[in-house]
């Protein structure tokens, strides 16, 4: 995969692209989505001038998912194969190849490199997608919104983006305005809980190790953190420390993930009409059991084991487990005991302290802490065959310390164990047990006593952060945190239900999608009749949880209760139901193993049942049970109280109880089923949002994308499928200013400029003069919606008319300074034209005998030329002298004159002074009559001005009865369509009305008949009766004689008794006789037998000395 230079975060969230010059795109989830100009700077520029020079595509590649190539011909048909139409393309190490034309996906140019809306990209492909993502991660850019979707890729290391910092700039922002973080996701929801009053639910996915844990608790950190601005309250502390908790009893290491949920998990926080966090509730879904006794080499139980077996010496003692180690548990033996950078002991006293605020007494605490330590116990239970192959178990005290703890009689136990007391007939009989049975049922135990011990810790944790009981209305945000669509190589029951989960789960999704699209259409009148993609989920769903036609779940329900169910006749039901054998059936049976194949949404899975019925039924030894549900300790007693209530009545049942509110018997198929319906009504009622955890690489690192693992996801948890979805509908949209002056340069001179035109005319004008296909847009009420890539081309054929546009800008200014330069040049060859021209003159002259004598005579001159200077000058002062004295006389009569003339200046003074205060006069009038035109302005600005609001007012008018007449229409037409209903009803009512008379009369007719029968079998009864009594008679005299043989039967069954008492008698004194006769044979044979030593041992010792004497 290609990337682009990276370069680290900011360590603050800057504004999105503020400083660029761009357009807007609105898309479905009603974001602003910016796209940058293609100038937007230099390296964009380059990027893009590279990117247009060839046609770069992606092609498929084994290795790397995907790779970049670029298309070097086209053919219509392959020129080897002429089937299917072929692209030659060369790879970036100029290897060349043919390759499918539908394996060729488009690439988008480099200026949508790290778009933080996926839904923005105009070539919307798996490898787009991937591509985004991979540049995204590898500059510290972990979320991505892909529409509805936020996108979450596990960075594996602490990123500088969840401080205090962060969490105070996303406050009241909206998504958009900085870039993607699960932070806007979260402060949405909780704002549009604050301001429409509406439930809120935020449901995360992805697979183990993806990081949705940790998403969870940044969201719950993040709601704690803005709902109260105050001291953190005593409320919120407990629902921050009631992780520890969870993760103590329902997380263990795994090869994915060393701190992995083994459960799912709803947590509802609940804030009162303040806005502020006033409590909190959990639910849990599909605990791992298998867990508790099972679990790889590279793999933990759970962490509360271990932590537990940490703990100090003291409290160990109280438990039994003194001085004991992980090492000494059957149950955590084989396991990998400890995790790289996780101290247990530290963490044991975290969980304490956790409980502590929890507001667990000591007695609660010990109450948790006595299960899991007598889980640790019942694995070290061995068993062992008898004499007589049948289950034993020799070491007692194992036993003693498992029943000290829970408080139940250890002899019980061990018999209730070994032998179980079942019902035959009317009667409690023993059945012995096989060892595999005993350790079966073992292992039972330890996993209900694990889940009802968690079961009931969760219980807890919900009445503590309930605690807060408010009479105001709540609301709600909900959290939801559990395991995304899983495929292995074998898949079993457990698999079934969480792909069963996640199945319905995306049906929400598209759901909730498709309301908000069709939403969005009708709002701006839109003629599109969208596709409910949630009911392209919906035969799936059918076949696991419908009951007519039976379903998966219902079926394997059914065998679990039939007396003698088993996996195979399970399989054969539903062979028999869905194996319609047509090719679009999701369900089809295995060929060669025991099972059947499921085609979800993520693709097809292969499910093998073996061992389904034992999952669904998790069988229990009821004997044990019901000892438990008597214990001394009222902690235990409690966890299977279900067990005594029902002790006499439900002896006969077989299927697992487990407490959940009613008490209820279910199967775990079914309880799950329950479970997940109820969470679905929940969800409906809330404004949903859906974030989509993606685990990078299977490596646990840091900085590094395996595209295929990270594809895989992607189909898995939904993402490509909501871009599918995109893509079917419009989810592109502009309103018409934006369209207008992005677009309005691709069709110059089509609008008007002297006159206005409004929006919704001028885009159907452009949209005309660009020939765009009608299908592939719509004009609706304020905005223009495209579908997908069309905007893509618009952009396209933008940037080339921008790049057109440009090109003659930059001729134009080249030509200028050509020009200019050509000029200078011009001059400057005119000029040493001219300088050369001087210089041959110059030279020339140089050497000419006339010059040089004009040059020596020339200083001669200037002497000559002195005197005559002289005799001219002496002129001019003469002529000068003469001028002087005229001018002199001419002055003496200008000063006459101007005498008289200051005379006559102060007669017209005077005359000034009169005419002056004649004009003050004038002008004091004058300001008095301007005055008075300006209050006559002021008054017209007055009148224009109601005039302009009488206007307005009346545009207003004609709006609202614009606007009535419209909601008039439309309530014309609902009545009509409540009229109608109206009258089918009022027909319905009429006709149920006849209906009921007729009935009620056809009840009383058959009531009469009734009791005419009713008499008539009591007369009938009576009759029988009679004879039956009759007939007890003789019954009653028949079983008197039968007595009286039976007592002479007896007579000579003692007699005969007796007889072989005497018989046996002798046959044991035979007996000893032969048994002495025996010992007798055996002294005999001890005696040859040493003699045959001795015999021997001489043998030997002659040999020995022959040998001796032979080598001598
Ligand atoms: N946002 C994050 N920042 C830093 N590290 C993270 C982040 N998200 C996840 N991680 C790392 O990934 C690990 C696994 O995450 P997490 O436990 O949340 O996965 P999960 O999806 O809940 O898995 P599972 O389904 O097994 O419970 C965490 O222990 C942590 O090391
Ligand atoms: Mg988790």
């Amino acid at each position: 995969m290609i990337t682009t230079a990276s370069s680290s975060p900011s360590p603050s969230p800057s504004p999105q692209r503020s400083d660029r010059i761009g357009g807007t795109f609105i898309h479905s989830h009603g974001t602003k989505v910016f796209v940058p100009d293609r100038l937007d700077n230099v390296q964009d520029a380059v990027n893009q001038a590279r990117f247009s020079e060839k046609r770069w595509v992606w092609i498929e590649d084994e290795q790397h998912g995907y790779v970049r190539a670029q298309v070097i011909r086209e053919f219509e048909k392959s020129p080897r194969s002429a089937r299917h139409p072929k692209i030659e393309v060369e790879h970036e190490s100029g290897q060349t190849c043919f390759v499918p034309a539908d394996k060729v996906y488009s690439m988008n140019p480099p200026k949508f490199d790290r778009v933080e809306d996926m839904a923005e990209l105009t070539h919307l492909n798996e490898p787009s997608v991937i591509h985004n993502l991979t540049l995204r991660y590898h500059t510290g850019e972990t979320y991505t919104y892909s529409g509805l979707f936020l996108v979450a890729v596990n960075p594996y290391r602490k990123l500088p983006i969840y401080s205090q910092d962060y969490i105070q700039s996303y406050k009241g922002r909206r998504r958009g305005e900085l870039p993607p973080h699960i932070y806007a996701v979260a402060d949405q929801a909780y704002h549009d809980m604050v301001q429409d009053g509406d439930d809120q639910s935020i449901l995360i996915t992805g697979e183990s190790g993806a990081g949705k844990t940790e998403n969870t608790k940044i969201v719950i950190q993040y709601l704690a953190a803005v709902a109260n601005t105050a001291v953190r309250s005593e409320i919120e502390q407990q629902i921050l420390q009631a992780n520890p908790i969870l993760e103590a009893f329902g997380n263990a290491q795994t090869i994915r993930n060393n701190n992995s949920s083994r459960f799912g998990k709803f947590i509802r926080i609940k804030f009162n009409n303040r806005a502020q966090i006033c409590g909190a509730n959990i639910e849990w879904y599909l605990l791992e059991k298998s867990r508790v006794h099972q679990q790889t080499p590279e793999e933990r139980n759970y962490h509360v084991f271990y932590q537990l077996l940490s703990a100090d010496d003291s409290f160990k003692e109280q438990l039994l487990l003194g001085g004991q180690t992980a090492k000494d548990y059957n149950f955590t033996k084989n396991s990998s005991i400890t995790i790289d950078g996780v101290d247990d002991a530290e963490d044991y006293q975290k969980l304490l302290k956790s409980l502590d605020i929890m507001g667990l007494s000591d007695k609660e605490k010990f109450d948790l802490f006595r299960i899991v330590a007598a889980v640790l116990h019942l694995g070290n239970i061995i068993v062992t065959p008898d004499f007589r192959e049948r289950a034993d178990i020799r070491d007692f005290t194992s036993i003693e310390r498992l029943c000290h703890l829970l408080g139940i009689p250890a002899q019980d136990f061990k018999k209730g164990l070994l032998a179980p007391r079942i019902k035959a007939g009317s009667e409690w009989v023993s059945q012995a047990k096989s060892l595999e049975q005993v350790q079966a049922s073992l292992v039972a135990l330890a996993k209900t006593l694990y889940e009802r011990n968690f079961a009931s810790l969760v219980e807890r944790v919900n009445q503590a952060l309930d605690g807060q009981k408010t009479v105001d209305k709540t609301q709600f945000i909900g959290v939801l945190d559990i395991a995304g669509f899983e495929i292995f190589e074998v898949n079993s029951f457990e698999q079934l239900c969480i792909n069963y989960t996640n199945e319905k789960l995306q049906q929400f999704f598209n759901h909730s999608m498709f309301v908000l699209e069709q939403e969005e259409y009708k709002k701006e009148r839109i003629d599109w009749s969208y596709i409910d993609f949630g009911l392209d989920l919906q035969p799936t769903i059918n076949l696991i949880e419908k009951a007519n036609p039976i379903g998966i779940l219902s079926c394997l329900e059914e065998e679990c209760v039939a007396p003698r169910g088993t996996d195979k006749r399970f399989l054969e039901k539903l062979n028999k139901v869905w194996n319609t054998g047509e090719g679009d059936a999701k369900y089809k049976p295995r060929r060669f193993d025991e099972g059947f194949i499921v085609t979800h949404y993520a693709g097809r899975v292969e499910y093998s049942t073996k061992g389904w019925i034992d999952k669904n039924k998790d069988p229990l030894n009821e004997d044990v049970t019901r000892l438990l549900a008597r214990s001394t300790q009222p902690y235990v007693a409690r966890l299977f109280e279900d067990y005594l209530t029902d002790n006499e009545k439900s002896t006969d049942m077989t299927l697992t109880k487990l407490r959940k509110g009613t008490g209820s018997f279910r199967t775990v198929g079914q309880r799950h089923k329950q479970q997940l319906l109820a969470l679905m009504c929940t969800l409906e009622s809330t404004h949903p949002r859906f974030i989509r955890c993606i685990l990078p690489n299977d490596r646990k690192r840091a900085g590094q994308i395996q595209t295929k693992l990270v594809l895989g996801q992607l189909r898995c948890n939904g993402v490509l499928e909501g871009i599918r979805i995109c893509r079917k509908g419009f989810p592109n949209r502009l309103s018409f200013d934006d369209f207008r002056k992005r677009y309005e340069i691709l069709c110059p001179n089509q609008l008007p400029t002297n006159c206005f035109i409004y929006g919704r005319s001028a885009c159907q004008t452009l949209l005309d003069a660009m020939q765009l296909d009608p299908e592939r847009y719509r004009i609706g009420t304020t905005k223009v919606f495209f579908k997908a890539t069309v905007l893509a081309e618009l952009e396209e054929i933008r940037d080339r008319h921008l790049a057109n546009y440009m090109t003659g800008f930059q001729a134009m200014c080249r030509r200028y300074i050509a020009r200019q330069k050509m000029t200078r040049k011009a001059r400057q060859t005119e000029a040493i034209r001219v300088m050369q021209r001087n210089a041959r003159i110059y030279v020339t002259l140089r050497e000419w005998p006339w010059w040089k004598v004009y040059a020596k005579l020339r200083s001669a001159g200037v002497a000559y030329r002195g005197e005559a200077q002289i005799k001219e000058r002496d002129q001019k002062i003469a002529q000068q002298e003469t001028q002087i004295t005229e001018q002199t006389s001419e002055i003496q009569e200008l000063t006459q004159k101007c005498q008289q003339l200051t005379s006559q200046q102060d007669d017209y003074a005077g005359l000034v002074q009169s005419q002056q205060a004649i004009v003050r006069e004038l002008e004091e009038s004058k300001q008095a009559l301007v005055e008075k035109v300006a209050g006559h302005e002021e008054e017209m600005e007055e009148a224009q001005k109601q005039a302009e609001a009488q206007a307005n007012m009346i545009a207003r008018l004609h709006r609202d009865i614009r606007e009535c007449s419209e909601e008039n229409e439309q309530l014309a037409t609902r009545y009509e369509a409540v009229h109608g209903t109206n009258e089918t009803l009022t027909a319905r009512v009429e006709y149920l009305e006849n209906e009921n008379g007729r009935l009620s009369k056809e009840r009383e007719n058959n009531v009469d008949s009734l009791r005419k029968e009713l008499e008539e079998l009591k007369k009938s009864n009576e009759a029988q009766i009679s004879a039956l009594k009759n007939e007890r008679d003789e019954y009653k005299q028949k079983l008197s004689d039968a007595e009286e043989n039976h007592r002479a039967e007896q007579n000579l069954f003692t007699q005969r008794q007796t007889e072989l008492e005497e018989k046996l008698k002798l046959l044991n004194d035979e007996l000893q006789q032969k048994s002495k006769e025996r010992t007798d044979y055996e002294n005999k044979h001890d005696i040859l037998q040493s003699n045959w030593q001795d015999l021997a041992r001489l043998v030997q010792s002659e040999a020995a000395e022959a040998q001796a004497r032979s080598e001598r």
